[in-house]
C-alpha cells in the first residue's frame, strides 16, 4: 500500500494577515474576507450549518452527485488525477474516486493538518491510489507547485464542490476560475467538476443564512473573536448582531455584522468608530442561474459544459471541459 505524501507551502504571515484585515475594517463599508470565518470553531459551526433543516445545499449536492454518478462517469476522464479544492475531511471526493476510476488524488486545503487523518483513512480504502495532501491558500487563485510532480500527460479533474464559488463576486469568480483552467494543464479531457447553488425563493434563501437555532449567527459573530486574536482588537460579540439579506440586484445573500449601538473598536495602533446600525460585510453567497454560470465558465476559458441538477433545479453540478 502506498502512503500519502504531504507538501505544505502556505505559511501564516501574521503581519500580512493583520494588514489585510485592518484595511478592510477601515474601509468606508467595512468588509472582511469570508476565509476568516473559518478558525477552528468557525469550521465546526459551518459543519453544523450543513446539518440544519434550512440549509439544504450540502445535502442536495450530495444527492445530485449520487443520482447522476453513472452519467458523470461517462463524461469525466478515467485514470485521472483528482485535485480536490478545500478537501477538509475528503468526504465528498471519497464517494467519487472509485466510481470515476481515479488514478491519483490530491487533497488541497490551507493546512495539510486538516486533511492528514482523512487522507490516511482514504488510503486504506484505496491502497493502489497515489495520494497527496497540499497545504496552500488558493483563495486568490490556484497555483500547483512543481514539487507536486504531476504528470503533464495525465488528465486532471479539478473538484470544487459545495458552491464555495458563490463566495466570490462574479468578477472575482472569473479570475479564480481562470486559475483553475490553467491548473487543468495541457492533457486532453481535463476539466472542472464544480457545485453551484442556484437562485431560488428569497424566503428560503434568507432562512438558509439565518436559521432558527442561530447557528449561522454564531458562525458570523465568531468572526469577531477570530479578528480579535489576529489583530489584537477588542470587538465584543454582544455589541453586534447577525444580519443576512438577499440582494436581488446582485443575486446574492449578503451576511453582515451590525453594530447594536455607536461603538469604538480599538487595536494596537488604531481604532474605528462604528455608528449604531453600521455594518461589517462579512460574506457574499452568490446564487446563479444555469445559463449565467455556464457563461461564467466559458468566460474563464472552459469550453463544453454539462450540468446535472436535482429535480427541483435547486443545485447544479457542472462539468466544464478545459
Ligand atoms: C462555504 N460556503 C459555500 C457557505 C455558503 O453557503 O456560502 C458558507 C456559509 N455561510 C453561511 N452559511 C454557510
Amino acid at each position: 500500500m502506498s502512503a500519502p505524501q504531504f507538501l505544505q507551502i502556505y505559511h501564516h504571515d501574521a503581519d500580512h494577515v493583520a494588514q489585510e484585515l485592518l484595511q478592510g475594517l477601515m474601509a468606508p463599508q467595512a468588509l472582511t474576507s469570508p476565509k476568516y470565518l473559518y478558525d477552528s470553531l468557525g469550521s465546526r459551526l459551518f459543519e453544523a450549518i450543513t446539518e440544519l433543516p434550512e440549509y439544504d445545499l450540502t445535502r442536495t449536492e450530495a444527492r445530485v452527485m449520487q443520482q447522476h454518478c453513472a452519467d458523470m462517469a461517462s463524461h469525466l476522464p478515467a485514470d485521472a488525477c483528482w485535485i480536490d479544492l478545500g478537501a477538509g475531511n475528503c468526504e465528498k471526493a471519497s464517494h467519487l474516486l472509485g466510481p470515476m476510476a481515479a488514478r491519483r488524488y490530491v487533497a488541497v486545503d490551507i493546512s495539510v493538518d486538516f486533511v492528514r487523518a482523512a487522507l490516511e483513512g482514504l488510503q486504506r480504502q484505496h491502497p493502489g491510489l497515489a495520494m497527496m495532501g497540499l497545504g496552500t491558500d488558493f483563495s486568490g487563485g490556484l497555483h500547483l507547485p512543481a514539487d507536486l510532480k504531476l504528470d503533464p500527460t495525465q488528465p486532471r479533474v479539478l473538484f470544487y464542490p459545495g458552491s464555495s464559488i458563490g463566495n466570490f463576486t462574479p468578477d472575482q469568480a472569473v479570475g479564480f476560475l481562470r486559475s483553475l483552467h490553467t491548473a487543468c494543464g495541457t492533457a486532453r479531457h481535463s476539466g472542472l467538476l464544480i457545485g453551484v447553488d442556484l437562485v431560488k425563493d428569497v424566503a428560503e434563501l434568507e432562512a438558509a443564512y439565518d436559521d432558527a437555532l442561530g447557528v449561522t449567527a454564531a458562525f458570523n459573530l465568531n468572526l469577531l473573536l477570530h479578528i480579535n486574536r489576529l489583530v489584537g482588537s477588542n470587538f465584543a460579540v454582544r455589541d453586534w448582531r447577525h444580519l443576512s439579506r438577499f440582494n436581488a440586484e446582485r443575486s446574492r445573500v449578503e451576511m453582515h455584522l451590525q453594530a447594536r449601538q455607536a461603538l469604538r473598536v480599538q487595536w494596537p495602533g488604531g481604532e474605528r468608530l462604528f455608528e449604531a446600525g453600521e455594518t461589517i460585510h462579512t460574506e457574499n453567497a452568490c446564487k446563479w442561474a444555469l445559463p449565467g454560470f455556464d457563461a461564467l465558465l466559458r468566460e474563464a476559458g472552459f469550453t463544453a459544459t454539462r450540468a446535472w441538477t436535482d429535480p427541483a433545479t435547486r443545485f447544479a453540478v457542472f462539468w466544464a471541459s478545459a
